[in-house]
């Protein structure tokens, strides 16, 4: 086979980059290596930036989401039994989209069938070869059988645990990383969010986070321990835990009820440099991972993609190679960003094991300090409700 761009991973990354090159008529190949359903399975943050939106209504994948998303003009803060409202479209003009990243990935995966898109399901064995060369090329089987997909270019977009950045050499590759020594409990519940807007608490218990899919489905996190697993917590000690952490009116009208998932994920800082060798590109968490306080896993991708996109259109358009020149160092230039305020609001929010008294009271006179500081909500505005691309 033969294409002009090979897709490595059909998730979010690779699903939103190969529906945007349709567009303009380049011709791709998204290589995935699970079923559609298992794609389709993950659970994960659900606030989209205006910009992820942008790139939806310009891949022609925005409908549901416009009309089944929930504007949050802002988002509520609490410490201890205070709480406050940072207000992102007073800051900045800009309000955040509530919907659900399984539906994005969903929107994402019936447009790309409908327009025809290539998408190889079950594949194996990927393998990238000659990025460094003029003829790059992808080995892969499906069902035992060995397939070579000839490309101009290859996007490696398949997440963390993807061989597209194992591909660029160790002299080359630079990677630096941050491990939060622990984790969020997350359960999904079909009941109605205990406040419009979601709630990010710190209190003496840990971190938990109130958010939400729609009226009457919600998502409940809370820190815990990296050697807990999903298991050990009953919906009752769920709850329980939650209410002690949250301000004690919000606990109060907390509705609960049975989870309908319930999952762990570690925290990680990660970046990968260069995210481009040759004709190799990495793109979304193939290159870099964020802590999901702040919701930036997906956005950051997808600013990615922006580069990314734009870089290959004027390649193949125009002639011009300075997009792809330029697209490690640009979207590198953001994504440094967008780790700052994950891992600066991943750091205000959580209770640390080794945290000392003084640790603890820098924390709170930065709480406070944001409460009462206009300045400081609108920088952590700008940042939420997503830098320009
Ligand atoms: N061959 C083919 N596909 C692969 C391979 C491989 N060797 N390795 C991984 N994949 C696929 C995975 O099955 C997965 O579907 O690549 C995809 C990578 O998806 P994500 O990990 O979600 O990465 P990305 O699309 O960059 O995600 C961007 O969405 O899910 C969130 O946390 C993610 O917030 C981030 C954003
Ligand atoms: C979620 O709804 O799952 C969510 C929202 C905001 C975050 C993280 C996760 O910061």
């Amino acid at each position: 086979m033969k294409t002009q761009v090979a897709m490595i991973g059909g998730r979010p990354s690779g699903l939103l980059l190969g529906q945007l090159l349709l567009k303009p008529g380049i011709d791709t190949v998204v290589l995935e290596r699970k079923t559609k359903d298992r794609v389709l399975g993950r659970i994960r943050a659900g606030v989209l930036e205006r910009g992820l939106v942008a790139l939806m209504e310009q891949a022609g994948c925005a409908t549901r989401l416009h009309a089944e998303g929930i504007l949050h003009d802002g988002a509520m803060i609490s410490y201890g039994d205070t709480m406050f409202r940072v207000d992102f479209t007073e800051h900045t003009g800009h309000p955040v989209i509530v919907y659900g990243q399984t539906e994005v990935t969903r929107d994402l995966f019936d447009a790309h069938e409908q327009a025809g898109g290539a998408t190889v399901f079950n594949v194996e064995d990927v393998a990238i070869h000659g990025a460094d060369t003029d003829a790059p090329h992808v080995c892969y089987t499906v069902d035992g059988v060995p397939q070579r997909l000839q490309c101009d270019f290859i996007a490696g977009c398949d997440g963390f645990h993807g061989v597209s950045r194992q591909a660029i050499p160790l002299n080359v590759r630079r990677e630096y990383e941050k491990v939060y020594p622990f984790g969020w409990l997350g359960i999904l519940s079909q009941t109605p969010p205990v406040h419009h807007e979601l709630i990010y608490a710190n209190s003496p218990r840990g971190f938990a986070l109130c958010s939400m899919r729609n009226d009457s489905l919600s998502r409940y996190y809370i820190q815990c321990s990296l050697s807990d697993k999903p298991g050990y917590w009953t919906d009752a000690a769920f709850w329980q835990e939650l209410k002690r952490r949250i301000p004690a009116d919000m606990a109060e009208r907390l509705i609960t009820g049975p989870s309908i998932e319930k999952s762990i994920a570690p925290l990680r800082s990660f970046v990968t440099e260069p995210m481009r060798w040759q004709r190799l590109f990495l793109c979304g968490d193939a290159a870099h991972i964020v802590p999901p306080t702040g919701a930036k896993g997906l956005n950051t991708a997808a600013s990615d993609v922006h580069y990314l996109y734009n870089a290959l259109r004027d390649y193949y358009e125009n002639g011009s190679p300075a997009g792809i020149d330029g697209y490690s160092e640009q979207a590198l230039a953001r994504v440094w960003k967008a780790e700052r305020f994950s891992w600066w609001f991943s750091s205000l929010m959580h209770r640390y094991p080794d945290q000392s008294p003084f640790d603890l009271k820098m924390q709170i006179a930065e709480l406070e300090f944001l409460r009462t500081n206009a300045a400081a909500q609108r920088a952590m505005a700008e940042n939420y409700v997503g830098l320009p691309y």
